[in-house]
């Protein structure tokens, strides 16, 4: 064990890959698990227990869709008994008000609920169901339990001109928090990189419509805007850095540093059914392989922003350049950010989005 490495603070558990919608944007992987290769109750319980041992203090229970599993409630009160803060991280389809009163009473305590548009058209395209009045229905019952709301908004090319309609819902809706923040290029959605891609010029109008509501509605709804990182010239300090902060569990019980590191294919996982949450956290391949500074290479190993940024993100590092351990393309510095560039620069030659779906994942 590293004496260096701290105790993680929070658990996603991906509890299923299934998922009503079919967003273009989805960053699982393009492989889901299916559902005969999900943890069973009594796995994720376990889970739950030797991820608090160890310090975990927040669960944000995702997918795909919780609300699929039927052992959600269980779930949730094992996690709050052990006194975590549990988030249900969800599309709102499945959301009733029993269902989400009998939550409430096993202790969840917040809810992200994602929104793919300003109004149902543009919604309901984006998202591959007809999902947008269920989010309507969905965010009135969780304000009216009394749970903290954060919106949760995927930007890109398709949705990024209604900024100002998407604020304004977010307000509509009462939502505490709102994260806009512009897609990542991994799993399904580097698949749709084309035609999610903002253009300049819908960041140039964006950006002062946001800057604008941040002011206006200071102490009253938070706005985080992340900006696509291929726009900026220094990457994002991805996960506060690899195996630092947070670990993943999905559906299948692989144990991820980061949600999109099955990108990795160089990446050896560790499994909940073979270790233990502590082995795998302190002592596994996958969350040692870029933790600290050891592994950087010229010029993060010597730039002066190597705790700030930690050398970017592994997954896009690997995905544009074949190498996890190369400094992340994004950044000025990298020998290799032509690649980015070059994505930026080329002509966009796909025509229709590729929605997300086990029948496209089978493709
Ligand atoms: Fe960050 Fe590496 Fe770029 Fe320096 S060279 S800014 S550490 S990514
Ligand atoms: Fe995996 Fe950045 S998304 S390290």
């Amino acid at each position: 064990m590293d004496v260096t490495t701290q105790p993680p603070l929070g658990l996603l558990a991906e509890l299923t890959h299934r998922c009503p919608l079919h967003c273009p944007y989805c960053s699982n992987p393009v492989e889901l698990v299916a559902r005969r290769d999900e943890l069973d109750t009594a796995t994720w319980l376990r889970v739950l227990s030797e991820a608090r041992e160890i310090g975990v203090l927040q669960v944000h229970m995702s997918g795909g869709e919780p609300l699929a599993r039927p052992d959600l409630p269980e779930l949730v009160a094992h996690a709050t008994e052990l006194g975590c803060y549990v988030n249900l991280v969800t599309s709102g389809l499945g959301l009733t008000e029993a269902r989400l009163a009998d939550l409430v009473e096993r202790g969840l305590a917040h809810v992200q609920l994602s929104v793919q548009g300003a109004d149902p058209a543009r919604a309901d395209r984006i998202a591959g169901a007809r999902a947008f009045e269920h989010k309507l229905v969905a965010a009135e019952l969780i304000r009216a339990a009394g749970l903290p709301l954060s919106v949760n908004v995927v930007l890109h090319r398709q949705n990024h001109d209604q900024v100002a309609g998407i604020i304004a819902l977010a307000e509509r809706m009462g939502a505490d928090r709102l994260e806009l923040a512009n897609t990542q290029y991994y799993g399904w959605a580097l698949r749709n990189r084309d035609l999610l891609m903002p253009t300049p010029e819908q960041l140039a109008a964006a950006e002062p419509v946001v800057r604008e509501a941040t002011e206006r509605l200071r102490g009253k709804m938070e706005i985080i805007y992340v900006v696509a990182d291929y726009h900026e010239r220094y990457p994002k300090p991805c996960m506060y850095g690899w195996g630092a902060r947070q670990l993943t569990v999905a559906p299948n019980g692989d144990v991820l540093p980061c949600p999109a590191a099955t990108a990795i294919e160089t990446l050896k996982l560790a499994n909940v059914a073979r270790s233990s949450i502590r082995e795998i956290w302190y002592d596994s391949e996958s969350f040692n392989a870029y933790r600290g500074e050891d592994w950087m290479q010229e010029p993060c190993r010597t730039c002066d922003r190597r705790s700030i940024d930690f050398g970017g993100c592994r997954c896009q590092a690997f995905l544009l350049t074949g190498d996890a351990a190369a400094t992340d393309p994004v950044c000025s510095r990298s020998p290799r950010r032509e690649v980015v560039d070059l994505v930026l620069a080329a002509p966009r030659t796909q025509t229709d989005l590729v929605m997300r779906g086990p029948k496209a994942a089978a493709r």
